[in-house]
């Protein structure tokens, strides 16, 4: 594992202070950007929520502008830590409006968008989303499925979805550990004996609660998906950034 700790990405978390219920201050998101790296990450997409109607909407520039406050100060304090920009886009049902009209930040200038489909409905709303997101050439990872009650029940819908190249599919660390609950954990380890997980994210919140994952944190994962945690942490997030514009 010592070989390997040096570079895991977390392509999914919420570190920019006050944009969401993520850290409430720039002193918290620089405690949280340690804690990082003390387990061993290397870079992050930070990933404030997108929830139009809400206090957490902002946009596109202001995120990037709080993004470079957070990269200086962290620089500043000698953390280091890469940062790079997204959105946890909420599934919702102007989702047509907000592509056409750039609202949407892509994960680290990708062409590649975090989607949060509902976690308790069971519409086919987010096939639909996907849909819009492929007709434009852009590509769509899922954030945490295994946390949606449409996929607890028809996990196997991802994995056509995977299989026909529809998206990537995101679960959270948590997840495996049973922190979101036994359905959540059942539904990731199929994902990962079915082979349709592409990345482990943490989705942390917090210094403290929900917090990065600790070193230890590791060995417990890979006492349970083995070699697949290089796969899932290092190496597909580290194509993903490297197919940035
Ligand atoms: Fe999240």
């Amino acid at each position: 594992m010592n070989k390997t700790q040096a570079g895991f990405i977390d392509i999914h978390c919420h570190l920019l202070p006050a944009c969401d219920d993520g850290p409430a201050d720039l002193n918290e998101s620089l405690k949280m950007a340690a804690r990082f790296v003390e387990s061993g990450i290397k870079a992050v997409i930070a990933t404030p929520h997108h929830i139009p109607g809400t206090a957490w909407a902002f946009p596109a520039e202001k995120i990037g502008k709080n993004i470079d406050r957070l990269r200086l100060a962290v620089e500043e304090e000698g953390i280091g830590l890469e940062i790079y920009g997204g959105m946890e886009i909420a599934l919702h049902k102007n989702m047509e409006r907000g592509l056409d009209n750039g609202v949407f930040l892509a994960l680290a200038d990708t062409d590649c968008y975090l989607l949060e489909p509902e976690f308790q409905g069971l519409s086919d709303d987010i096939f639909h989303a996907i849909d819009l997101f492929r007709c434009r050439q852009k590509k769509v990872i899922l954030a945490h499925p295994e946390r949606v009650r449409i996929f607890q029940q028809r996990p196997e819908k991802l994995v056509e979805l995977v299989q026909d190249n529809l998206v990537q599919v995101q679960v959270n660390i948590g997840s495996l550990l049973g922190s979101f609950g036994a359905d959540a954990r059942k539904t990731a380890l199929w994902l990962h004996k079915k082979n349709v997980i592409h990345y482990l994210a943490s989705d942390a919140h917090g210094e403290q609660k929900r917090r990065p994952p600790t070193p230890a944190l590791w060995k417990k994962l890979h006492g349970i998906v083995g070699e697949k945690l290089e796969t899932y942490c290092i190496v597909n997030p580290g194509n993903l950034l490297y197919s940035r514009r």
